[in-house]
């Protein structure tokens, strides 16, 4: 795997600090739980399938140190502070559910069963994320046609998973299987995903990309630049409805106003059927820096007011396709959806 966004290694956690990127590829090594929450909520590490492994590997991670007596109490303080990290990727909460189960039904095994257990939980969501990708990315790439000019926002690449991808793991597949595809990427304000990450990404492969910023697309639409729309997402609701990276519900109604098909690419992981629609789906607002500031520089005037959601929610009458490891869902979603995920 050409980007090592997160791996296990000698009782740590090793991350690439994504923020430092394209510029600099620096590893940090974390040996406590507390400093891997804070890796998540700082955006050492991000994308929701990523974010769900940091989780579990911060739980694996926490448990080693707890000593026999106080292990209840402690590893009920670790689930709560991974949980309090990022509100709105649904992996997060599923890896932290998945990590639960473990402890509950093996803790009658031993304290250190236990902890050996959870580790080998917690790789088998890695490789089970990438090996989930790579299924994705295959039925994904027999959607979309030969050659195809493929738009993509933020990044739902290998770095925001454990490898290979979500939307880029569709773009991957086509290459793999001899499509052409040239990627165009908008930047993503404000934590500038597309620009840092996704174009990094795509270039370090040779995949052909192209960079825009945000308010281009509907121009691009307009004079029939764009063949698809290949996206992640953060969560998807039971009626299909998805919480993605700030910005994606415009590009989903300029696609429709364009007749431009509109694929949403995520693991079941990413599914929340208790969410019975977008609404309900919390909603995370970041720091205004990241608005008011580009690299530590002010753009703006000192106390203007600063707007600054991390996600919307594109409805999913907006939504052609969503693109899983068992196959891809078609509309309606509100019956196919529960279907799709019970179906093993
Ligand atoms: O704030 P981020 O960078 O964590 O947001 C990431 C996104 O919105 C991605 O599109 C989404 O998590 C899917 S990643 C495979």
């Amino acid at each position: 795997m050409a980007v090592k966004t997160i791996q296990w290694k000698n009782n740590h956690v090793v991350m690439l600090d994504q923020r430092l990127l394209p510029g600099k590829e620096v590893y940090r090594a974390y040996r406590d739980y507390t400093e891997v929450a804070r890796a998540i909520r700082d955006m050492v590490i991000r994308g929701a399938p990523a974010i769900g492994v940091a989780a579990a590997m911060g739980v694996a991670l926490g448990v080693v140190w707890v000593k026999g007596k106080n292990f209840d109490r402690e590893i009920e303080r670790i689930f709560r502070t991974l949980a309090k990290t990022r509100p709105t990727a649904a992996n997060l909460f599923w890896a932290l559910e998945r990590m639960r189960k473990i402890y509950i039904e093996k803790r009658s095994l031993g304290i250190e069963t236990v902890k050996r257990l959870l580790k080998e939980e917690a790789l088998k969501i890695f490789e089970e994320d990438i090996a989930a990708n790579r299924l994705l990315g295959k039925f994904g790439a027999q959607l979309l046609r030969s050659p195809s000019r493929v738009l993509t926002h933020c990044n739902a690449g290998a770095l925001a998973t454990a490898g290979y991808g979500t939307a880029l793991g569709v773009i991957r597949a086509m290459k793999e299987s001899g499509k052409e595809v040239e990627v165009l990427v908008d930047e993503t304000r404000p934590f500038l995903q597309g620009a840092r990450l996704t174009a990094w990404e795509l270039k370090k492969e040779k995949i052909p990309v192209t960079l825009l910023t945000d308010n281009m697309v509907g121009y691009l639409m307009q004079h029939s630049k764009v063949d698809a729309v290949v996206v992640g997402c953060d969560r998807v609701a039971a009626n299909g409805d998805v919480a993605n990276k700030i910005g994606t519900y415009g590009i989903a109604v300029l696609a429709r106003r364009h007749n431009v098909p509109f694929y949403v690419a995520g693991p079941t992981s990413s599914i929340d059927l208790k969410c019975s629609s977008g609404a309900e789906v919390p909603i995370e607002q970041r720091n205004s820096r990241e608005v008011s500031h580009i690299f530590g520089r002010p753009i703006t005037p000192r106390g203007v007011h600063i707007l600054n959601p991390a996600f919307d929610i594109t409805d999913h009458e907006l939504i052609s396709a969503i693109i899983t490891e068992k196959g891809v869902i078609t509309p309606p979603f509100q019956q196919n959806i529960r279907t799709h995920v019970r179906h093993q």
